[in-house]
């Protein structure tokens, strides 16, 4: 490159004052040019011990600075220059050079700025900060790493925040299925050892039996329903699908449910036209799901109110609707009645219901056939919606 850029001066000087001139020139300035680059490429080899940025900065101007000024005394010293005339022009290069050094000094203090900037950032975020927001004065490359910093701070603090909420919905699992297992074994303790103490007469020993016999049916439903929520959660889901009328399986599933219904004096009914289109589905889970929501429905419902349960195709979807007419669910509660554990209402409401784990079952089981679960605004009672595709 140095040649090429000796000859080219050289040609330029050979077509204005001759050949004769254009080689002195050519060769003027490879003898000025080699120990620059020379010293150049000793300095970059060794640039790791130069350890400031503004110290290689100032290293470059002060050779390029020294190749002028060597330049100036051979050319004053070849052409019979007066001494007068090269003294000035030195004065010039050298007050030229320093208005170079001053202005890249100028650039180079922002850019140091700059990457301390970035510099205190990423240390910032190394002891804890969330977020580097690194400010940086200029739009080049150091402002673009600074922003792409920034960027990816910002990322890493976004999925902190969700590890640390699944971290305490984990713990509140946890919690909530210690307390579920623990309160009914607790009872299931005293229980049995006022019968293994002989402490009661024969009735109360019965009705303790009978107790008893309840607790263990509520821990066997809740140990069934931890299992099936951590198999659906794992994705571990092996069922078959197949085609599955709907106006049957309401029908079945309202009938096994009207029992429980009518202990309750609540109307159950199933509203589903025959024309409604067949689901892709597993009809086990499916029904599931309905049960869920029909137990819901009428767990909420006061004495002579009414669920209903609806069907209709939309599309390339069916929609099945369980409404009741009961206390309603609050929007702000609606989102986090498919938590895990999740009871709403006061703490008496709260032990006489379920384990709050029905409509997270639910969700999980409409989510894995590809369809959603959610609660439709209402003026009165609740209504839950739930969609699966229609079977091909
Ligand atoms: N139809 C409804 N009307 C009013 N509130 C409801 C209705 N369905 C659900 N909820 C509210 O949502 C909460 C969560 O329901 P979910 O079915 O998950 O649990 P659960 O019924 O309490 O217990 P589980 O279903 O495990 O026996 C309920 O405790 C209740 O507060
Ligand atoms: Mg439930």
């Amino acid at each position: 490159m140095l040649a090429a850029a000796a000859a080219a001066g050289g040609g330029l000087t050979a077509f204005v004052y001759g050949a004769h001139d254009g080689r002195v020139t050519a060769l003027l300035l490879l003898l000025c040019g080699t120990p620059v680059i020379a010293l150049s490429h000793a300095f970059a080899r060794r640039q790791e011990r130069i350890r400031s940025l503004a110290r290689k900065f100032t290293l470059g101007i002060a050779l390029a600075i020294g190749l002028v000024l060597v330049a100036v005394g051979v050319v004053a010293a070849l052409m019979f220059v007066s001494p007068h005339d090269a003294f000035l022009m030195a004065i010039l290069l050298a007050f030229a050079g320093f208005l170079a050094a001053y202005s890249a000094s100028l650039l180079a203090r922002g850019l140091i700025e700059d990457i301390r900037a970035v510099r205190d950032g990423v240390v910032a975020v190394g002891h804890g900060r969330r977020i580097a927001d690194i400010v940086t004065g200029s739009s080049d490359e150091v402002g673009d790493l600074a922003e792409a910093a920034n960027r990816m701070t910002e990322q890493l603090s976004v999925r902190e925040g969700e590890r640390d909420a699944a971290e305490d919905a984990r713990r509140g699992v946890v919690a909530a299925v210690s307390h579920d297992l623990r309160t009914p074994l607790t009872s299931l303790r005293l229980l049995a050892a006022a019968i293994e103490d002989d402490v009661v007469d024969a009735g109360t020993r019965q009705r303790y039996v009978g107790q008893m016999s309840v607790h263990i049916r509520s821990l066997s439903a809740l140990i069934d329903d931890l299992f099936e929520l951590s198999r659906l959660q794992a994705g571990d889901i092996q069922w078959s699908m197949q085609q599955v009328r709907l106006d049957e399986l309401i029908e079945d599933t309202v009938e096994a449910m009207r029992p429980h219904a009518d202990a309750k004096m609540v109307m159950v009914a199933a509203q589903v036209p025959g024309g409604v289109a067949p689901a892709h589905a597993n009809p086990e889970k499916l029904q599931r799901v309905l049960f869920n929501l029909i137990q819901n429905a009428i767990r909420h419902t006061p004495p002579d109110g009414s669920v209903t349960v609806a069907a209709e195709s939309k599309g390339s979807v069916v929609e099945v609707e369980v409404a009741d007419t009961g206390e309603g669910l609050p929007p702000e509660e609606r989102e986090r009645a498919f938590e895990p554990f999740y009871r709403g209402g006061d703490a008496q409401a709260r032990t006489a219901g379920g384990s709050g784990l029905g409509l997270t079952i639910c969700r999980a089981i409409v989510e894995a056939h590809g369809g959603m679960i959610w609660f439709v605004e209402s003026r009165a009672g609740t209504r839950v919606r739930f969609c699966v595709p229609v079977a091909r």
